[in-house]
């Protein structure tokens, strides 16, 4: 359970703290700033909410004293309305976030997720070479094949490096999980490392998020806010689906990236910050640079070093690796049995979601085996469904639709859709040898509807079964 540290000298807070977090977090209290900076080494907490005015050292005080010993732990600071000057100077320092009392309770909750979300990131180093056993890591790049050799020589070569790194690969193929290896193996690893999804952020939203934004920048904006580039100083930023960006945030990232300065948003200030840019995507940039969406500049600056995930379908050799370590993380107790057929299916799925979905499947698997041999009906419908639902050619379905509606306009008698239909079910009912179950389910449609179409078509006496 993740472990918070409060530090608060009123004693309502802290009910409150229990009341909203209840059994969700282990709860630590400290009711000063020296108390604080006793408690954290014993505590080892994964998160500080501290409050900015105490007795005693102060709540930046308190934080610049924990920065000596401590520069990555998520600290949150709370103040009351009209001191927020105070807590921006506090994100200077290195603060996690801010928060403004009396609290917003489902905001409240939105960033402590996310601080022990960032902590977490921050604390479980992700080794770049696959060892099962080692008690170093919480997390593996699992991989022996070719291509995921060519990965690990290039995060060793980035690791020493401070150059910036563009991680591409479709959906689940470790986009994340190679940054923060990156960042683990690099001189940065004792700084913070902070995550953006571009995707996740409205794209007005986005550059402010980035670069902060001065008070009354736009509507809305009542206070100054310090931006992620800021808050990340001397650390290492990732920024995920980096296509996804307008063309005045690119802007800005080129020239942090070029000079390290940038001014916030309604601002004419630079800044000036020393930060580590990793950025991924998983669509080709090239086609939008192509397109005149993303800025070529960028792009080249972005490519110094390219990190290229295989997908999952090219390294099929790396599937019981994956496996093994899957079963490994999610089972307790003693490892299950894998039956043959149930690998065999593993082995030869498509995996269009790639590492994520196969860890998905091992979860789902060992629920449903409730501690049991891991049968194949253990694994989602997506993987033991028959070939012939799985390769229904999607992309082929308007070319085949266009053929269907030639031949339709030359043979208007026929009744295109009831005709493709009889013979789409005539095919699955001789597939299935007549089971009707499984042939509706072949076809995506209920067993009832099934019914009723046999009897309307006549299909019965064509195949004579029954
Ligand atoms: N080589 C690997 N070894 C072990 N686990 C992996 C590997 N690659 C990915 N995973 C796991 O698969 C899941 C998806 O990985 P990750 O989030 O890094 O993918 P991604 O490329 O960022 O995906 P998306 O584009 O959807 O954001 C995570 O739980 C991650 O730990
Ligand atoms: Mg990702």
């Amino acid at each position: 359970m993740d472990k918070m540290l409060l530090v608060d000298d009123e004693a309502d807070v802290r009910y409150s703290f229990e009341r909203i977090f209840g059994a969700d977090v282990d709860l630590h209290t400290a009711g000063s700033g020296e108390e604080a900076i006793v408690a954290i080494p014993r505590v080892d907490p994964d998160l500080v909410i501290m409050d900015v005015r105490m007795s005693g050292l102060n709540g930046i005080e308190t934080l610049q004293r924990i920065r000596e010993f401590d520069t990555k732990l998520p600290v949150i600071l709370m103040t009351a309305f009209g001191t927020t000057q105070t807590a921006i100077q506090a994100m200077k320092h290195g603060a996690y976030d801010y928060l403004l009392k009396p609290f917003d309770v489902p905001k409240l909750k939105e960033i402590v997720a996310g601080a022990l979300k960032a902590s977490r990131e921050m604390k479980q180093k992700v080794s770049h070479e696959p060892l099962l056993e080692s008690e170093d890591y919480d997390l593996g790049i699992i991989g022996r094949s070719p291509p995921m050799q060519d990965v690990f020589k290039t995060i060793g070569q980035l690791a020493g490096a401070e150059a910036t790194a563009l991680i591409t690969g479709d959906s689940g193929t470790g986009k994340e999980l190679v940054a923060r290896a990156i960042y683990h193996h690099s001189d940065r690893a004792d700084k913070p490392f902070l995550a953006v999804n571009c995707a996740a952020i409205p794209e007005n939203l986005l550059e402010s998020e980035l670069f902060g934004h001065e008070k009354g920048a736009f509507t809305g904006a009542n206070t100054q806010r310090i931006g992620k580039f800021e808050q990340c100083d001397g650390g290492t930023l990732f920024l995920d689906e980096i296509g996804d960006m307008t063309a005045p945030t690119q802007t800005k990232i080129l020239r942090v990236l070029q000079s390290g300065a940038f001014e916030r948003v309604g601002g004419n200030e630079p800044v000036q910050v020393d930060v580590r840019l990793i950025a991924a995507t998983n669509k080709p940039l090239e086609e939008a640079v192509e397109a005149k969406e993303f800025r070529e500049d960028l792009f080249y600056r972005l490519n110094v070093v390219r990190v290229a995930l295989p997908a999952l379908r090219d390294r099929r050799e790396d599937i019981p690796l994956l496996i093994d370590y899957f079963l490994r993380k999610y089972s307790h107790g003693a490892l299950p049995a894998l039956q043959p057929a149930t690998m065999e299916l593993l082995q030869n799925h498509e995996w269009p979601g790639n590492v994520r979905e196969l860890e998905n499947a091992i979860q789902h698997a060992l629920v449903k085996a409730k501690g049991g041999a891991l049968l194949p009906d253990t694994l989602p419908p997506e993987i033991t469904a028959t070939p012939a639902t799985v390769e229904t050619p999607h992309d082929d379905l308007p070319a085949l639709a266009g053929k269907l509606f030639r031949w339709a306009r030359a043979n208007p008698e026929r009744r295109v859709i009831p005709a493709v239909e009889r013979e789409l079910i005539i095919n699955a009912l001789k597939e299935t040898s007549g089971n009707q179950v499984q042939a509706a389910k072949l076809l995506g449609i209920t067993r009832a509807t099934l019914r009723k179409r046999i009897e309307k078509f006549e299909i019965k006496r064509e195949l004579s079964i029954g």
